[in-house]
Formats: structure tokens, C-alpha cells, sequence
């Protein structure tokens, strides 16, 4: 089943940058984006590739460029090819936007431990797992090359020279009004979107919407109809938590070589991230997509083990 995944691209162009996803190329006055099949976990690209991944986040990433343009103007120019964009060439700014509105992830982390101010912003006692919060919150994180994604408060990314005071409020307000579509749209078609972040550049003057939309890769995605509060989302959702909980579940987290992904894990995979594609799109419905939950893939592959 591994025979037409694409590990690296392969373009004839000058590589501009190869990130753990996609591999960037330099066409002097834009860019070409290729998705490549990588799939990565807590930082780390794993040896797998991942059937119809790239294509499926291509797609996904043109469909929500094009409806989103007169929200926010954003990078995309025209789609080249099945995992191809050619966008516009941008000065990145290092900041990832990442934006909240149910208590999951790192955010469920911290506050379990007691931590209630989370980006200046007080959550009141008592909330549960994946519970919604009062409030849309904005969690943002420094976006570097090598090494985890830190958290950011606003007056750090001012004072760090990341960004103006005046391209914070910008950026900050494009987040949320973004938001508020991408959920709406999830929210017809029988989704959430709990969470996901952003990232954004400068085109001359300009501030534009860069890298991609909500994604299995960059957005949590879960079931409307499954949701329940208190409890992990990873059997229904479409999202890498899937990944990530699996590989917690088998004691890895980013440290040393990372492991080679069991081919029923691969294939789950590949339904989501085809999944989210589809269902976004409205060519699928998410009932019809075959999901299985993290328990139901290990207790499978302890089966096969016997
Ligand atoms: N329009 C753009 N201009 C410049 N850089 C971009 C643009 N769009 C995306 N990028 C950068 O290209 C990379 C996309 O590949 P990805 O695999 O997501 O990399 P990463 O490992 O950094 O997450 C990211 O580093 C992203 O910041
Ligand atoms: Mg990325």
C-alpha cells in the first residue's frame, strides 16, 4: 500500500524550504507548495508516509483559501497540481495563532495541573475535559525552526520585535473573524473545530494569511453528533490527536528515533486525513467514514501480534 506515497518531493525547482510536511520551492516571484505524504508527532517526522495524505491537505488547504479570501486575503494564487499551490512569496512571521475554544491539548494539560490563567485569560475553577470555554481564547506560540513551540504572550511578541503593537490587533482580529467561518462551515457539516492555529506574513505592506487553514494536521476536528465532555475525542475525530494518542499510549513523545507506524494505524490515519478533506468539502459524510478509536487499533494489532 506504500508504493505511491511521496516521502520528498522532487521538483525541478530551487528549494526554498523543506518543513516536516511540506517541501516549499522558489518560482522567484511566488512560491510552489508541496504536500508531501510526512506525517510529524510532537516535532518529529516519522518514516511513514501516509496514503492520499498530501493530496487530501492540498485540497482542503485550496478549498478554504478560496472561500476565505474576502475575510482575510491570504497567500493562495492557484492550485498546480493534485498536492501543488503556487502562493505568494511572504516575510513569515514567526508567531503561530493558535485559538481555543474548548479546554483540550496543551490548554487541559496546564489547567488540570491548576494552571487557570491561560494567556492572560482566567478560566474559572471546575471545567472539565474538552468542556467549551466561556470564551474563544488565544493560546500563541513562538513558531522556530528547531526546537518546540513555546508560549507567547502578546506584550512578549511586541517586545521581541515579532510583530507592531499595531499588526498584533490585526492579526488577533483576523484569527477570530477566521475563526468564526471555519466553524460555521465545520458546524454544517457536522463538525467542531475546537482548536487550530494560524500563521501569517507580510507582502509589502500588506499582513496576509500564510502555511494552511484548519487541517487533519493544524485544527483539531471532531463529531458534532459524538462530542462528549469529560472524555478524550480521538475515536471520532479527524485530527492527528489520533497519532499522538496512540504513540502515548506506547510510551513515545518525541524523544529518540521515532517508531515505525503499525499499517492499520497508517490506514486510520489516511481515512482522516482523507476524511476531513471530504466531509469539509461536503463529498462525504462523516458517518460513512470507517473510524476506528485508539483502543480498537491496539487491541487489533495485539490480536495480530498473537
Ligand atoms: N507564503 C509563505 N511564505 C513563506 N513561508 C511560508 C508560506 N507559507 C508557508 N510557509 C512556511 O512553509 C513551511 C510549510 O511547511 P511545514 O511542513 O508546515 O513546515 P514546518 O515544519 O515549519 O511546520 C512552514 O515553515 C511555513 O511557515
Ligand atoms: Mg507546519
Amino acid at each position: 500500500m506504500n508504493s505511491d506515497v511521496m516521502i520528498k518531493s522532487d521538483y525541478s525547482f530551487p528549494v526554498y524550504r523543506r518543513g516536516k510536511v511540506r517541501d516549499l520551492y522558489d518560482l522567484l516571484d511566488s512560491l510552489l507548495i508541496v504536500s508531501t505524504d510526512r506525517i510529524s508527532a510532537f516535532d518529529v517526522v516519522f518514516p511513514n508516509g501516509i496514503p492520499k495524505k498530501g493530496s487530501a491537505l492540498n485540497n482542503l488547504s485550496a478549498h478554504w483559501f478560496e472561500k476565505t479570501q474576502p475575510i482575510f486575503p491570504n497567500h493562495f494564487i492557484e492550485k498546480k497540481d493534485d498536492r501543488s499551490i503556487r502562493v505568494m512569496k511572504a516575510d513569515r512571521i514567526d508567531i503561530e495563532f493558535v485559538a481555543r475554544s474548548f479546554l483540550y491539548g496543551s490548554a487541559w494539560r496546564n489547567y488540570s495541573k491548576g494552571k487557570h490563567v491561560i494567556s492572560g485569560v482566567n478560566l474559572p475553577n471546575g471545567l472539565r475535559l474538552a468542556e467549551k470555554l466561556p470564551e474563544i481564547i488565544l493560546t500563541p506560540t513562538t513558531k522556530s525552526d528547531v526546537g518546540h513551540d513555546l508560549e507567547l504572550s502578546k506584550n512578549e511578541a511586541i517586545e521581541r520585535d515579532l510583530v507592531s503593537r499595531d499588526e498584533w490587533i490585526a492579526l488577533e482580529e483576523a484569527t477570530f473573524r477566521l475563526y468564526e467561518f471555519y466553524t460555521s462551515e465545520a458546524s454544517q457539516k457536522g463538525l467542531i473545530i475546537p482548536d487550530f492555529k494560524l500563521e501569517f506574513g507580510r507582502v509589502g505592506d500588506e499582513l496576509i494569511q500564510i502555511d494552511e487553514p484548519p487541517t487533519h494536521d493544524s485544527a483539531r476536528l471532531w463529531s458534532k453528533e459524538k462530542y462528549e465532555i469529560g472524555k478524550k475525542q480521538e475515536g471520532y475525530s479527524l485530527d492527528k490527536e489520533f497519532l499522538r494518542d496512540f504513540l502515548i499510549r506506547r510510551g513515545y513523545m518525541g524523544d529518540g528515533t521515532p517508531p515505525n507506524l503499525p499499517t492499520l494505524l497508517i490506514e486510520q490515519i489516511s481515512t482522516r486525513c482523507v476524511g476531513a478533506y471530504e466531509v469539509l468539502t461536503g463529498q462525504s459524510k462523516l458517518n460513512d467514514l470507517q473510524l476506528m478509536s485508539v483502543d480498537q487499533v491496539i487491541d487489533e494489532l495485539k490480536t495480530e501480534e498473537k
